[in-house]
């Protein structure tokens, strides 16, 4: 696994300790996710993206005075700038992939102290996912509502129609249990931006970049084509152990953490049970159970001993689906949730102030002599 006896180097920096957090904790073997001194499951499914937001940034829950002046400040930010609306027409007449143009439009807000960015960045976000997930689709962005929640008038954006309670409740439960989750990929990527004492925007629109790949955030819309792909349970079997008989990886299953099953899962597959349950595809529902105990089964013959179990995206794809989200908004959806954790990163970073700069072992050759470019 990259790991190298001679120098001690091992690829993927597990077991590396890289910052010392008030945030999140993730303890993989036991299977438990403390958000700011709570148990994902005590939050996610109570609080709403607000509060969370709030908790992330302050390690305190909000009075309802507190709450109703965030909430504002955060509402008054939803909006785009001139700039960034013409941006993502641009790249909407060349069908940008929208994680692409979520990080072009992420760019474009506008530089100010660490606060505002950070408000800038958590109100924002769903505004240009919504807006330029409809300009491809040929249509006018909906405006934000300011009399919405964060988490209703992102779905409000979307579809031009105010969201029940349920669907609301589905999405904040959803952008709650990903707010934060450790030392993960694209949250290191932002700390390192701003050791440099670099801006909050340049943190969010790298770390952008890093949830983006495949290994990350990307996962839960290949998760749901497998599902697709199945159609039916009792294809499921024989469709896995191809993939898995080609080398091929099972999306939304695995982790580098947990070593349990991922306590998020079981958060948003109680979420995703009761959207199915009120509204929903019921059908659709029942089969991906099924396919998870087929992939969970020959994963744990594919790897003995290794525990290979569902992980956050799974669920997040079934529980996406539900409200109605493209595959194709997957990832930018889980960006507008983990952003809380990206700025509450950045303001820990930044109070800390110590240019994150590790080692490398050079394992080049050594003393080469130069030779002209006409004897080579
Ligand atoms: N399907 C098939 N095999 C898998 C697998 C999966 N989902 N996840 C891990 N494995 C295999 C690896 O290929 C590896 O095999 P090898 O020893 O022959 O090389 C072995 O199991 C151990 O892998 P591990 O070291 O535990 O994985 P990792 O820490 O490098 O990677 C992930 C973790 C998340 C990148 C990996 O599990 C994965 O790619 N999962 C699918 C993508 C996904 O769902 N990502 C979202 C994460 S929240």
């Amino acid at each position: 696994m990259g790991e190298s006896s001679r120098t001690g180097f091992v690829a993927g920096l597990e077991d590396v300790v890289a910052a010392e957090t008030y945030l999140s904790g993730v303890d993989g073997e036991a299977g438990e996710l403390t958000m700011a001194g709570f148990p994902v499951e005590e939050l996610a499914g109570r609080a709403s993206f607000e509060e969370t937001v709030y908790l992330l940034w302050h390690d305190v829950l909000p009075d309802p005075d507190q709450l109703a002046d965030f909430r504002e400040e955060l509402s008054g930010r939803r909006e785009l700038s001139r700039a960034t609306l013409d941006l993502l027409r641009t790249v909407a007449v060349e069908k940008v992939p929208v994680m692409d143009a979520l990080r072009m439009a992420a760019g474009t807000v506008r530089p100010g102290t660490d606060e505002g960015e950070a408000l800038a960045l958590v109100a924002s976000l769903p505004t240009i996912v919504a807006a330029y997930s409809r300009m491809l689709e040929g249509e006018e962005p909906v405006d934000p509502d300011p009399e919405l929640g964060h988490a209703a008038n992102y779905l409000y954006m979307l579809t031009d129609d105010v969201p029940g309670a349920e669907f609301t409740r589905a999405l904040e439960t959803y952008l709650n249990a990903v707010s934060d989750h450790g030392m993960n990929a694209s949250t290191f990527v932002a700390r390192v931006i701003v050791s440099t004492r670099s801006d909050f925007v340049s943190a969010v629109v790298g770390a952008i970049g890093a949830l983006k790949g495949p290994l990350h955030g990307g996962a839960p819309g290949p998760a749901l084509d497998v599902v697709f792909e199945i159609g039916d349970v009792s294809r499921a079997e024989a469709h896995l152990r191809e993939k898995l008989g080609r080398g091929e990886r099972l999306m939304g299953f695995g982790h580098r953490i947990y070593r349990v099953r991922d306590p998020r899962a079981d958060v948003l597959a109680a979420a995703a049970d009761r959207l199915y349950t009120t509204d929903g595809d019921r059908e659709l529902y029942d089969l991906a159970l099924g396919v998870e105990q087929t992939a969970l089964r020959l994963l744990a013959e594919h790897k003995p001993g290794r525990n290979l179990q569902t992980n956050v995206e799974f669920y997040t794809a079934l529980l996406l689906h539900g409200l109605g989200l493209p595959t194709q908004l997957f990832t930018p959806t889980f960006a507008a949730g983990r952003v809380a954790g990206w700025t509450a990163h950045c303001a820990e970073q930044r109070a800390l102030d110590r240019l994150i700069r590790p080692q490398s072992v050079y394992v080049g050759s050594k003393d080469r002599i130069w030779v002209p470019l006409e004897e080579r």
